[in-house]
Protein backbone atom coordinates (compact mmCIF):
# COMPACT_ATOMS: atom_id res chain seq x y z
CA UNK A 1 0.00 0.00 0.00
CA UNK A 2 1.29 3.65 -0.74
CA UNK A 3 0.67 6.06 2.09
CA UNK A 4 1.43 9.84 1.62
CA UNK A 5 2.17 11.76 5.13
CA UNK A 6 1.68 15.61 4.70
CA UNK A 7 3.59 17.58 7.18
CA UNK A 8 7.16 17.65 8.25
CA UNK A 9 7.17 18.05 11.86
CA UNK A 10 7.94 16.02 15.33
CA UNK A 11 3.96 14.51 15.06
CA UNK A 12 4.33 13.84 11.20
CA UNK A 13 7.51 12.07 12.18
CA UNK A 14 5.30 9.85 14.89
CA UNK A 15 2.62 9.04 12.71
CA UNK A 16 5.37 7.97 9.94
CA UNK A 17 7.09 5.76 12.47
CA UNK A 18 4.07 4.10 13.36
CA UNK A 19 2.86 3.39 10.42
CA UNK A 20 6.44 2.16 9.10
CA UNK A 21 5.76 -0.67 11.83
CA UNK A 22 2.90 -1.50 10.32
CA UNK A 23 2.65 -5.53 9.24
CA UNK A 24 1.56 -4.75 6.00
CA UNK A 25 4.68 -2.90 4.70
CA UNK A 26 3.98 -0.04 2.89
CA UNK A 27 5.45 2.02 1.09
CA UNK A 28 5.35 5.83 2.60
CA UNK A 29 5.88 9.01 0.73
CA UNK A 30 5.46 12.65 2.65
CA UNK A 31 5.48 16.22 1.58
CA UNK A 32 6.94 18.71 3.60
CA UNK A 33 8.14 22.22 3.34
CA UNK A 34 11.60 20.90 5.24
CA UNK A 35 13.40 18.09 4.67
CA UNK A 36 12.90 16.84 7.71
CA UNK A 37 15.55 13.55 8.18
CA UNK A 38 13.59 10.97 10.45
CA UNK A 39 10.94 11.30 8.14
CA UNK A 40 12.89 11.17 5.13
CA UNK A 41 15.16 8.65 6.57
CA UNK A 42 11.60 6.45 6.51
CA UNK A 43 10.34 7.04 3.28
CA UNK A 44 10.93 5.89 -0.73
CA UNK A 45 10.19 9.60 -1.67
CA UNK A 46 9.28 12.77 -0.19
CA UNK A 47 8.99 16.50 -1.96
CA UNK A 48 9.39 19.65 -0.76
CA UNK A 49 6.77 22.00 -0.86
CA UNK A 50 4.33 24.00 1.29
CA UNK A 51 1.72 21.49 2.91
CA UNK A 52 -1.19 24.12 2.17
CA UNK A 53 0.03 24.01 -1.62
CA UNK A 54 -3.44 21.42 -2.27
CA UNK A 55 -2.58 21.35 -6.46
CA UNK A 56 0.68 20.26 -5.48
CA UNK A 57 -0.16 17.76 -3.22
CA UNK A 58 -2.80 16.49 -4.61
CA UNK A 59 -0.72 16.37 -8.54
CA UNK A 60 2.08 14.69 -6.45
CA UNK A 61 -0.54 12.18 -4.40
CA UNK A 62 -1.47 10.80 -7.87
CA UNK A 63 1.70 10.48 -9.46
CA UNK A 64 2.84 8.03 -6.61
CA UNK A 65 -0.22 5.67 -6.61
CA UNK A 66 -1.20 6.87 -3.30
CA UNK A 67 -3.82 5.35 -1.80
CA UNK A 68 -4.18 6.73 1.65
CA UNK A 69 -3.05 9.63 2.84
CA UNK A 70 -2.79 11.31 6.45
CA UNK A 71 -2.63 14.67 7.13
CA UNK A 72 -0.49 16.01 10.30
CA UNK A 73 -1.29 19.84 10.70
CA UNK A 74 -4.66 21.73 10.79
CA UNK A 75 -3.32 24.73 7.84
CA UNK A 76 -3.83 22.01 5.03
CA UNK A 77 -6.90 20.56 6.34
CA UNK A 78 -8.53 24.18 6.85
CA UNK A 79 -7.80 24.80 2.58
CA UNK A 80 -9.48 21.77 1.64
CA UNK A 81 -6.75 19.66 1.14
CA UNK A 82 -8.80 16.40 2.22
CA UNK A 83 -11.72 17.07 -0.11
CA UNK A 84 -9.24 17.82 -3.21
CA UNK A 85 -7.86 14.16 -2.27
CA UNK A 86 -10.89 12.92 -1.52
CA UNK A 87 -11.76 14.17 -4.90
CA UNK A 88 -9.42 11.99 -6.94
CA UNK A 89 -10.62 9.36 -5.24
CA UNK A 90 -8.21 8.38 -2.59
CA UNK A 91 -8.95 7.65 0.67
CA UNK A 92 -7.73 10.27 3.56
CA UNK A 93 -7.82 9.56 7.47
CA UNK A 94 -7.91 12.81 8.21
CA UNK A 95 -11.21 15.10 8.25
CA UNK A 96 -12.69 17.35 5.42
CA UNK A 97 -13.05 21.23 5.19
CA UNK A 98 -16.34 21.63 6.54
CA UNK A 99 -15.77 19.34 9.63
CA UNK A 100 -12.20 20.72 10.21
CA UNK A 101 -14.27 23.87 11.08
CA UNK A 102 -14.43 22.67 14.46
CA UNK A 103 -10.75 23.50 14.64
CA UNK A 104 -10.21 26.37 12.73
CA UNK A 105 -13.15 28.27 13.19
CA UNK A 106 -13.51 29.19 16.98
CA UNK A 107 -16.37 31.42 16.98
CA UNK A 108 -18.39 28.85 14.52
CA UNK A 109 -16.98 25.99 16.89
CA UNK A 110 -18.37 27.59 19.93
CA UNK A 111 -21.77 28.29 18.44
CA UNK A 112 -22.10 24.61 17.41
CA UNK A 113 -21.45 23.59 20.40
CA UNK A 114 -24.32 25.58 21.81
CA UNK A 115 -26.40 25.13 19.45
CA UNK A 116 -26.01 21.42 20.03
CA UNK A 117 -26.30 21.41 23.84
CA UNK A 118 -22.65 19.94 23.62
CA UNK A 119 -21.74 19.75 27.71
CA UNK A 120 -18.95 21.43 28.74
CA UNK A 121 -18.89 24.71 26.38
CA UNK A 122 -18.02 27.79 28.66
CA UNK A 123 -19.80 30.51 28.82
CA UNK A 124 -19.24 33.05 25.86
CA UNK A 125 -20.06 34.93 23.29
CA UNK A 126 -18.68 36.22 19.61
CA UNK A 127 -18.36 39.73 19.18
CA UNK A 128 -18.02 42.09 15.92
CA UNK A 129 -18.80 45.51 17.84
CA UNK A 130 -16.53 46.66 20.84
CA UNK A 131 -19.63 48.25 23.03
CA UNK A 132 -21.12 45.21 23.05
CA UNK A 133 -18.13 43.09 23.63
CA UNK A 134 -16.90 45.02 26.29
CA UNK A 135 -20.36 44.94 28.46
CA UNK A 136 -19.77 41.20 28.12
CA UNK A 137 -16.33 41.32 29.34
CA UNK A 138 -17.75 43.18 32.43
CA UNK A 139 -20.17 40.81 32.93
CA UNK A 140 -18.28 38.09 32.88
CA UNK A 141 -15.16 39.38 35.15
CA UNK A 142 -12.95 36.97 34.47
CA UNK A 143 -12.39 36.33 30.74
CA UNK A 144 -10.31 34.59 27.70
CA UNK A 145 -10.05 36.25 24.91
CA UNK A 146 -9.77 34.42 21.36
CA UNK A 147 -9.44 34.84 17.46
CA UNK A 148 -11.77 33.67 15.83
CA UNK A 149 -9.49 32.08 13.17
CA UNK A 150 -6.15 30.07 13.15
CA UNK A 151 -3.75 31.42 15.21
CA UNK A 152 -1.01 28.71 16.04
CA UNK A 153 -2.15 28.79 19.27
CA UNK A 154 -0.65 32.32 20.05
CA UNK A 155 -3.85 34.51 19.92
CA UNK A 156 -5.45 33.53 22.91
CA UNK A 157 -4.57 35.52 25.96
CA UNK A 158 -6.26 35.02 29.88
CA UNK A 159 -6.60 37.37 32.27
CA UNK A 160 -4.23 36.83 35.22
CA UNK A 161 -1.78 34.99 32.78
CA UNK A 162 -1.25 37.55 30.08
CA UNK A 163 -4.23 39.95 30.86
CA UNK A 164 -3.35 41.50 33.77
CA UNK A 165 -6.68 43.09 34.43
CA UNK A 166 -10.42 44.15 32.57
CA UNK A 167 -8.97 46.97 31.44
CA UNK A 168 -5.85 45.17 29.28
CA UNK A 169 -8.80 42.17 28.56
CA UNK A 170 -11.02 44.83 26.42
CA UNK A 171 -8.02 46.50 24.82
CA UNK A 172 -6.54 43.42 23.61
CA UNK A 173 -9.94 42.27 22.93
CA UNK A 174 -10.92 45.04 20.73
CA UNK A 175 -6.92 44.94 18.77
CA UNK A 176 -8.22 41.51 17.75
CA UNK A 177 -12.01 43.14 15.66
CA UNK A 178 -9.43 44.41 12.82
CA UNK A 179 -9.21 40.77 12.08
CA UNK A 180 -12.25 39.62 12.40
CA UNK A 181 -14.85 38.24 14.90
CA UNK A 182 -13.58 38.00 18.49
CA UNK A 183 -14.75 34.49 21.20
CA UNK A 184 -14.98 36.27 24.57
CA UNK A 185 -15.89 33.07 27.19
CA UNK A 186 -15.25 32.36 31.12
CA UNK A 187 -11.91 31.97 32.37
CA UNK A 188 -11.98 28.23 32.94
CA UNK A 189 -10.52 27.48 36.43
CA UNK A 190 -8.34 24.13 36.37
CA UNK A 191 -5.91 21.57 35.24
CA UNK A 192 -5.89 21.05 31.43
CA UNK A 193 -5.40 17.52 29.75
CA UNK A 194 -5.63 16.20 26.05
CA UNK A 195 -7.91 13.34 24.73
CA UNK A 196 -7.23 12.14 21.33
CA UNK A 197 -9.74 9.69 19.10
CA UNK A 198 -9.34 8.03 15.79
CA UNK A 199 -13.10 8.81 14.17
CA UNK A 200 -14.52 7.06 11.28
CA UNK A 201 -17.58 9.09 11.07
CA UNK A 202 -19.43 7.33 13.49
CA UNK A 203 -17.26 5.30 16.05
CA UNK A 204 -14.74 6.64 18.44
CA UNK A 205 -11.31 4.66 19.82
CA UNK A 206 -10.22 6.81 22.14
CA UNK A 207 -6.28 7.14 23.33
CA UNK A 208 -4.86 6.98 26.59
CA UNK A 209 -5.43 11.05 27.91
CA UNK A 210 -2.11 13.33 28.35
CA UNK A 211 -0.96 16.44 29.87
CA UNK A 212 1.26 18.89 27.77
CA UNK A 213 3.15 21.82 28.99
CA UNK A 214 2.62 25.10 27.26
CA UNK A 215 4.64 27.42 28.85
CA UNK A 216 8.27 28.04 27.80
CA UNK A 217 10.14 27.61 31.10
CA UNK A 218 10.23 25.23 34.14
CA UNK A 219 7.57 25.71 36.90
CA UNK A 220 5.12 26.57 33.85
CA UNK A 221 6.51 30.13 33.65
CA UNK A 222 7.30 32.02 30.18
CA UNK A 223 5.36 32.72 27.21
CA UNK A 224 3.34 30.10 25.88
CA UNK A 225 4.55 27.73 23.15
CA UNK A 226 3.27 25.38 20.69
CA UNK A 227 3.96 22.75 23.64
CA UNK A 228 7.22 22.30 25.36
CA UNK A 229 6.41 18.17 26.71
CA UNK A 230 3.85 16.05 27.65
CA UNK A 231 3.40 12.82 29.61
CA UNK A 232 0.63 10.04 30.09
CA UNK A 233 0.57 7.62 32.80
CA UNK A 234 0.56 4.18 32.81
CA UNK A 235 -3.32 3.01 31.72
CA UNK A 236 -5.88 5.94 30.21
CA UNK A 237 -6.23 8.51 33.31
CA UNK A 238 -3.80 11.02 34.37
CA UNK A 239 -2.90 11.19 38.14
CA UNK A 240 -4.83 14.26 38.81
CA UNK A 241 -7.95 12.88 36.78
CA UNK A 242 -10.94 10.46 37.98
CA UNK A 243 -12.48 7.60 35.87
CA UNK A 244 -15.67 10.00 35.92
CA UNK A 245 -13.88 13.03 33.91
CA UNK A 246 -12.67 10.77 31.73
CA UNK A 247 -15.85 9.05 30.87
CA UNK A 248 -17.76 12.37 30.68
CA UNK A 249 -14.78 13.50 28.32
CA UNK A 250 -15.26 10.90 25.98
CA UNK A 251 -19.17 11.34 25.93
CA UNK A 252 -18.38 15.06 25.05
CA UNK A 253 -16.55 14.19 22.06
CA UNK A 254 -18.94 11.27 20.92
CA UNK A 255 -21.95 13.46 20.76
CA UNK A 256 -19.71 16.39 19.27
CA UNK A 257 -18.86 13.95 16.20
CA UNK A 258 -23.05 13.12 16.10
CA UNK A 259 -23.86 16.71 16.24
CA UNK A 260 -21.07 17.52 13.17
CA UNK A 261 -23.16 15.00 10.93
CA UNK A 262 -26.35 16.47 11.99
CA UNK A 263 -24.79 20.26 11.68
CA UNK A 264 -23.02 19.81 8.19
CA UNK A 265 -24.42 16.48 6.65
CA UNK A 266 -20.35 15.27 6.62
CA UNK A 267 -18.78 12.64 8.23
CA UNK A 268 -15.61 13.71 10.76
CA UNK A 269 -12.98 11.46 9.67
CA UNK A 270 -9.50 11.36 11.50
CA UNK A 271 -7.87 11.97 14.59
CA UNK A 272 -9.87 14.17 16.87
CA UNK A 273 -8.20 16.28 19.17
CA UNK A 274 -10.35 17.23 22.34
CA UNK A 275 -8.42 19.63 24.80
CA UNK A 276 -10.25 19.78 27.96
CA UNK A 277 -10.05 21.94 31.42
CA UNK A 278 -10.79 20.21 34.16
CA UNK A 279 -12.77 22.12 36.90
CA UNK A 280 -14.86 21.78 39.75
CA UNK A 281 -17.91 21.62 37.92
CA UNK A 282 -16.19 18.33 35.85
CA UNK A 283 -14.37 18.98 32.20
CA UNK A 284 -14.71 21.83 29.65
CA UNK A 285 -13.66 22.00 26.30
CA UNK A 286 -10.64 24.57 25.40
CA UNK A 287 -10.64 23.54 22.10
CA UNK A 288 -11.29 20.59 19.48
CA UNK A 289 -8.05 20.41 17.07
CA UNK A 290 -8.89 18.32 13.78
CA UNK A 291 -6.03 16.45 14.33
CA UNK A 292 -3.12 14.83 16.60
CA UNK A 293 -1.57 17.22 19.20
CA UNK A 294 2.41 18.11 18.74
CA UNK A 295 3.50 16.87 21.61
CA UNK A 296 0.63 14.94 22.09
CA UNK A 297 0.91 12.77 19.48
CA UNK A 298 4.56 11.42 20.42
CA UNK A 299 3.02 9.88 23.38
CA UNK A 300 0.59 8.03 22.53
CA UNK A 301 1.45 6.39 19.01
CA UNK A 302 4.46 4.88 20.11
CA UNK A 303 1.91 2.92 22.64
CA UNK A 304 -0.48 1.63 19.92
CA UNK A 305 -0.37 -1.93 19.75
CA UNK A 306 -3.03 -2.33 17.26
CA UNK A 307 -1.79 -1.99 13.22
CA UNK A 308 -1.70 1.73 12.78
CA UNK A 309 -2.16 1.07 8.81
CA UNK A 310 -5.30 -0.76 9.40
CA UNK A 311 -6.89 2.34 11.98
CA UNK A 312 -6.19 4.48 9.48
CA UNK A 313 -8.09 2.23 6.36
CA UNK A 314 -11.06 1.89 9.11
CA UNK A 315 -11.33 5.88 9.60
CA UNK A 316 -11.35 6.06 6.27
CA UNK A 317 -13.92 3.59 4.91
CA UNK A 318 -16.40 3.56 8.31
CA UNK A 319 -15.54 0.60 9.77
CA UNK A 320 -13.17 1.49 12.99
CA UNK A 321 -15.75 -0.61 14.81
CA UNK A 322 -14.52 -3.95 13.20
CA UNK A 323 -11.05 -3.47 14.69
CA UNK A 324 -10.02 -3.70 18.29
CA UNK A 325 -7.81 -0.42 18.90
CA UNK A 326 -5.25 -1.23 21.58
CA UNK A 327 -2.60 1.13 23.47
CA UNK A 328 0.12 -0.77 25.73
CA UNK A 329 -0.36 0.17 29.31
CA UNK A 330 2.84 1.95 29.97
CA UNK A 331 3.82 5.56 30.81
CA UNK A 332 5.23 8.14 28.49
CA UNK A 333 7.28 11.11 29.07
CA UNK A 334 7.90 13.36 25.77
CA UNK A 335 10.35 16.55 25.97
CA UNK A 336 11.23 18.55 23.46
CA UNK A 337 14.31 20.36 22.73
CA UNK A 338 14.07 24.28 21.26
CA UNK A 339 15.87 26.53 20.40
CA UNK A 340 17.49 29.41 22.77
CA UNK A 341 15.34 32.03 23.18
CA UNK A 342 12.22 29.78 21.96
CA UNK A 343 9.18 31.34 21.27
CA UNK A 344 9.86 35.30 21.09
CA UNK A 345 13.59 35.46 19.72
CA UNK A 346 14.91 31.99 18.61
CA UNK A 347 18.43 31.01 17.54
CA UNK A 348 18.11 29.51 13.58
CA UNK A 349 20.37 27.23 11.36
CA UNK A 350 22.37 26.42 14.29
CA UNK A 351 23.97 22.29 14.07
CA UNK A 352 22.23 20.04 16.50
CA UNK A 353 23.39 16.87 17.10
CA UNK A 354 22.25 13.51 18.92
CA UNK A 355 24.67 11.65 20.63
CA UNK A 356 23.50 8.06 22.85
CA UNK A 357 19.86 8.56 23.76
CA UNK A 358 19.58 5.26 25.13
CA UNK A 359 15.91 3.52 25.40
CA UNK A 360 14.56 6.97 24.08
CA UNK A 361 12.84 7.59 20.86
CA UNK A 362 13.94 10.46 18.96
CA UNK A 363 11.72 12.62 16.77
CA UNK A 364 12.72 15.10 14.59
CA UNK A 365 10.72 18.24 14.27
CA UNK A 366 11.25 21.59 13.21
CA UNK A 367 14.94 21.14 11.78
CA UNK A 368 16.76 20.59 8.31
CA UNK A 369 19.15 18.24 7.03
CA UNK A 370 21.54 19.73 4.24
CA UNK A 371 24.88 17.86 3.49
CA UNK A 372 24.31 14.90 6.19
CA UNK A 373 23.91 17.39 9.23
CA UNK A 374 20.69 18.61 10.80
CA UNK A 375 19.94 22.54 11.94
CA UNK A 376 17.35 24.42 13.71
CA UNK A 377 15.04 26.57 12.05
CA UNK A 378 13.63 28.90 14.96
CA UNK A 379 11.21 26.74 16.12
CA UNK A 380 10.93 23.39 18.44
CA UNK A 381 13.63 21.34 16.91
CA UNK A 382 13.82 17.69 18.53
CA UNK A 383 12.00 15.27 21.02
CA UNK A 384 12.51 12.80 22.94
CA UNK A 385 10.13 10.24 23.93
CA UNK A 386 10.83 8.03 26.99
CA UNK A 387 8.48 4.61 27.74
CA UNK A 388 8.03 2.82 30.94
CA UNK A 389 6.32 1.29 33.34
CA UNK A 390 5.70 4.71 35.60
CA UNK A 391 6.02 8.48 34.50
CA UNK A 392 9.06 8.63 37.19
CA UNK A 393 10.88 5.96 34.82
CA UNK A 394 10.08 7.05 31.75
CA UNK A 395 10.90 11.02 32.59
CA UNK A 396 14.26 9.36 33.50
CA UNK A 397 14.76 8.11 30.23
CA UNK A 398 13.67 11.62 28.83
CA UNK A 399 16.18 13.12 30.34
CA UNK A 400 19.21 11.33 29.65
CA UNK A 401 18.14 11.39 26.03
CA UNK A 402 18.35 14.87 26.51
CA UNK A 403 21.67 15.75 28.11
CA UNK A 404 23.32 14.43 24.95
CA UNK A 405 21.63 16.42 22.21
CA UNK A 406 23.70 19.23 21.52
CA UNK A 407 23.17 22.67 20.13
CA UNK A 408 22.64 25.79 20.91
CA UNK A 409 19.29 24.37 22.71
CA UNK A 410 17.01 24.70 26.01
CA UNK A 411 14.55 22.33 27.43
CA UNK A 412 12.40 21.95 30.33
CA UNK A 413 13.82 19.56 33.20
CA UNK A 414 10.76 19.37 35.29
CA UNK A 415 8.70 17.84 32.75
CA UNK A 416 7.02 14.27 33.75
CA UNK A 417 9.14 15.04 37.25
CA UNK A 418 7.32 13.64 40.52
CA UNK A 419 7.36 17.06 42.36
CA UNK A 420 5.43 19.09 39.05
CA UNK A 421 2.79 15.65 38.95
CA UNK A 422 2.13 16.18 42.48
CA UNK A 423 1.27 19.96 42.25
CA UNK A 424 -1.19 19.04 39.75
CA UNK A 425 -2.84 16.41 41.85
CA UNK A 426 -2.75 19.15 44.97
CA UNK A 427 -4.36 21.71 42.53
CA UNK A 428 -7.21 19.49 41.60
CA UNK A 429 -7.94 18.30 44.98
CA UNK A 430 -7.77 22.02 46.02
CA UNK A 431 -10.09 23.00 43.35
CA UNK A 432 -12.55 20.09 44.43
CA UNK A 433 -11.97 20.61 47.44
CA UNK A 434 -10.87 17.45 49.04
P1 LIG B 1 -6.15 27.45 22.54
O1 LIG B 1 -5.42 28.14 21.43
O2 LIG B 1 -7.64 27.52 22.44
O3 LIG B 1 -5.61 26.07 22.79
O4 LIG B 1 -5.78 28.24 23.87
C1 LIG B 1 -4.45 28.38 24.29
C2 LIG B 1 -4.41 28.29 25.78
O5 LIG B 1 -5.21 29.29 26.39
C3 LIG B 1 -5.00 27.00 26.33
O6 LIG B 1 -4.05 25.99 26.35
C4 LIG B 1 -5.43 27.39 27.71
O7 LIG B 1 -4.34 27.32 28.60
C5 LIG B 1 -5.82 28.81 27.56
N1 LIG B 1 -7.28 28.94 27.44
C6 LIG B 1 -8.03 28.93 26.33
N2 LIG B 1 -9.34 29.11 26.63
C7 LIG B 1 -9.43 29.24 27.96
C8 LIG B 1 -10.51 29.46 28.88
N3 LIG B 1 -11.78 29.59 28.47
N4 LIG B 1 -10.20 29.52 30.18
C9 LIG B 1 -8.92 29.41 30.62
N5 LIG B 1 -7.87 29.21 29.82
C10 LIG B 1 -8.12 29.12 28.50
N1 LIG C 1 -0.11 20.48 21.90
C1 LIG C 1 -1.14 21.34 21.50
C2 LIG C 1 -1.58 21.21 20.11
O1 LIG C 1 -1.08 20.39 19.35
O2 LIG C 1 -2.47 21.92 19.71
Amino acid sequence: MNILVVGGGGREHAIVAAIERSRQDPSIYAVMSKKNPGIAALCEDFLLEKETNVEKVVEYAVSKNIELVVVGPEAPLSVGLADALEAEGISVASPKQKVAQLEFDKAWARNFMRKNNIAGCPIFDVFTDKDAMDAFIDELGNVAIKPAGLTGGKGVKVMGDQLPNLKAAKKYAASLLDMGSVVVEENLVGEEFTLQAFVDGKNLAFMPTVQDHKRAFENDLGPNTGGMGSYNAAGEILPFLTAEDVESSKQIMNDTIKALYKETGQEYKGTLYGQFMITKDGPKVIEFNARFGDPEAMNVLPLLESDYVDVLAAMASGTLDKIDVKFSSKATVCKYAVPAGYPDDPTKDREVTVGDIGDAILFYSSVYEKDGKVYTTGSRAVAVVGVADSIEEAEEIAQNALENISGDLHYRSDIGKSFLIQRRIDHMNKIRGQ
